[in-house]
């Protein structure tokens, strides 16, 4: 992709990775970009690089606009490797003098990554500021959103908030501008994408990122554009996008239900049937995932949307199934908040699995409804009624607790 302007003198120089479908464990079947930036003021200066693996695409972009030997800074928002790990060999192209900034965790964590001892960093703060020349570049750290070193800088002069993985979105696109993304594909496409990239990096942030919005929006600092380092930039719709960050920051979530299940004999499985029923008959919306045959980041986004979820899984050697525990143990790593729980699953002998998930929500801190339902071997009719009654009571206390967010919600 050719390098863009996207404000004046300042220039997306990033690369598409059409390709990748796993990242780190995250499916990614739209693949993404890695962005950076570079501001062509009296200081020439970069912020971020590019993953490794697209270095020379990364240092082409660069000489397309610049000869990297005029640039002054680079700006280090973001030490993960897909962001940083095309410094060393951007290094190697500029003076020597050039200054690094960075936050003090941000350079603690590049001395890990390379060899810096010859490298001048300069460690910044928030409301720390370097003058480029007709721009100010202000920085604005962001610990936690989502590693300790990151920060986002913001270009005074040119209202634009270059915010690294906040506002992201894992899609390769010849869109480089969230209207443009909107004529090629949807806006719920983008607004999905956008969702997926939350739930998946940023949903154990929520209360850090209410307060960093609260504290941007408290700054005075006017945003007309936001330019993270994944996916498209946000020109046109940079406020939905800050509104959409504060909905899901505050835990809003839709009044639906997503049950997420795996099953080795079809009886688990089978449970699903009668139990969709109930909810639908309860009139409520439900989404149904196998989890051998979905990625697990599309269970993450579908639980994330949803006030309610239903998990259930067969019982194996006593145990709760394989497939469902790393399920849980992801979904406990990213700390969910305010969405009710209750598990089901079907057993031979002794059973076990549906225990093991209450004891899990407990550690999670999560709502439930209680007791579960359990089947054993195989259903009857006598067992689908029961489950149907399950999920239509199931429904009835998920539009409660969805009641009581809102009324919540309104009155703070
Ligand atoms: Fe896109 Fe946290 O790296």
């Amino acid at each position: 992709m050719n390098v863009i302007e996207i404000k004046p003198d300042i220039y997306w120089v990033g690369v598409v990775d059409w390709a990748v479908r796993d990242f780190h464990g995250y499916v990614t079947p739209s693949g993404t970009t890695y962005n950076n930036y570079l501001v062509m003021d009296e200081e020439v200066t970069l912020v971020d690089t590019v993953k490794h693996d697209f270095l020379e695409v990364g240092i082409a972009n660069i000489k397309s606009v610049v000869d990297p030997s005029m640039i002054k800074n680079i700006v280090i928002n973001h030490i993960e490797n897909d962001h940083m790990g095309a410094l060393e060999r951007v290094m190697e192209i500029v003076p020597r003098d050039v200054t690094i900034y960075t936050t003090q965790r941000g350079k603690s964590g590049m001395d890990r990554f390379f060899d810096i001892s010859k490298w001048n960093i300069k460690i910044v703060k928030t409301g720390d500021e370097i003058k480029t020349g007709k721009y100010k570049l202000k920085f604005i750290e962001t610990p936690m959103i989502h590693w300790p070193d990151s920060m986002m800088t913001y270009v005074d002069g040119a209202k634009l908030l270059l915010s690294q993985d906040a506002f992201g979105q894992h899609v390769a696109t010849a869109a480089r501008f969230d209207d443009e993304f909107i004529d090629s594909a949807s806006w719920a496409e983008l607004e999905d994408s956008t969702l997926d990239y939350y739930a998946n990096i940023l949903m154990p942030f929520g209360t850090l990122i209410k307060a960093k919005i609260n504290e941007i929006q408290k700054m005075g600092i006017e945003i007309d554009m936001i330019a993270p380092d994944h996916g498209i930039i946000w020109r046109k719709h940079h406020e939905r996008a800050m509104e959409m960050y504060l909905d899901m920051a505050n835990n809003k979530a839709k009044e639906r239900i997503v049950i997420i299940y795996d099953t080795m004999w079809s009886s688990t499985e089978q449970m699903t049937l009668p139990m969709l029923r109930g909810i639908r008959d309860e009139g409520v919306d439900c989404k149904v995932i196998k989890l051998r045959s979905t990625p697990m980041s599309v269970a993450i986004k579908e639980f994330w949307k949803s006030r309610g979820c239903l998990i259930g899984s067969p019982t194996l050697n006593n145990e709760v199934f394989p497939s469902i525990a790393e399920f849980m143990v992801h979904l406990k790593g990213l700390r969910p908040k305010e969405r009710l729980m209750a598990a089901f699953g079907s057993y031979g002998w002794g059973g076990g699995a549906v225990n093991w998930l209450y004891e899990m929500f407990k550690q999670m801190k999560m709502p439930v409804i209680e007791p579960g339902i359990q089947v054993q071997y195989r259903l009857k009719a006598e067992d689908e009624k029961h489950c149907y009654e399950f999920g239509r009571n199931f429904a009835r206390q998920v539009k409660e607790y969805q009641k009581k967010f809102n009324s919540a919600s309104t009155a703070m």
